[in-house]
């Protein structure tokens, strides 16, 4: 009995320390990524826990600029959407971004207009949440007429290369961030990659499981870098040797 207990109290102490050491590595990344990040010029921006982490903007902001990413849609806009519309990126990135607060939707725009960026680069869809009876898995999503019949009008014939999942917010619901890819996938290039955010929830790390079987796609989980996970086709083209 006291072999058992000792054995438990080895392995759990060992576990917090593999978290411990984690937490502590992606804190180190964060404050490296703090100063790689482009200065928006806006001045002081809150960067509040609903943001994604530094270290996860700054391996999207990899992802764009490797990978010449143009046309990004967008779950959840805000901090990351400003760096993504950043003038530094050095590429004409343009932005379709979902998110269900109207007055948070007017504060990135008036956040835009004084880095001075063109509206043409983005278009921001207001989706109130919704219920979808019809689906087994992730039954809240944005309103998906409102933003499909949206995104259809900016799009026309183009497709997107990059989808950026970090909304609905946490709260919303049960695996609410689910339909994410089951109703975007159509608006996909067919080279592409997805940025899940908060990996390492338990909700997120199913949904990236259930995408990767159903769609056929690569999961790479970075706990310490920014807490996504970046999920690719099985086929990609895409890495990081730049040429
Ligand atoms: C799900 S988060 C996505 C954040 C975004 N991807 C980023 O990196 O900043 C967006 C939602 O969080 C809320 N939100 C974000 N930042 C906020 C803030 N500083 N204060 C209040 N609400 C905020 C907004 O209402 C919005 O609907």
């Amino acid at each position: 009995m006291m072999k058992l207990m000792k054995q438990a109290i080895r392995r759990a102490a060992r576990a917090a320390l593999i978290d411990l050491e984690t937490d502590l590595r992606s804190r180190l990344n964060d404050l490296n990524s703090i100063g790689r990040l482009p200065d928006l010029g806006v001045g002081y921006m809150p960067w509040t826990t609903f943001a994604m982490r530094p270290s996860g903007v700054a391996q999207l902001l990899n992802e764009v600029v490797i990978h010449r990413c143009q046309t990004i849609i967008e779950c959840g806009i805000g901090v990351s959407t400003l760096h993504l519309l950043s003038d530094s990126l050095g590429c004409r990135t343009r932005v379709i971004g979902i998110d269900e607060d109207a007055n948070w939707i007017k504060t990135i725009e008036g956040y835009l207009n004084r880095m001075g960026v063109s509206s043409d680069r983005y278009t921001f869809i207001c989706a109130p949440m919704k219920s979808c009876f019809e689906e087994d898995i992730g039954r809240i999503w944005y309103d998906r007429d409102v933003v499909c019949s949206e995104i259809s009008a900016v799009l026309k014939q183009d497709k997107a290369d990059l989808l950026l999942v970090d909304g609905p917010k946490g709260n919303a619901g049960s695996l609410s961030r689910y339909l994410a890819l089951p109703t975007l996938h159509q608006f996909l290039a067919d080279d592409y990659s997805i940025f899940l955010d908060d990996i390492d929830r338990p909700d997120e790390r199913f949904i990236a499981h259930e995408w990767a079987a159903t769609f056929k796609l690569n999961v790479h989980v970075h706990s310490d870098r920014g807490g996504v996970a970046i999920l690719r086709p099985e086929t990609t083209r895409r890495s990081y040797t730049i040429t």
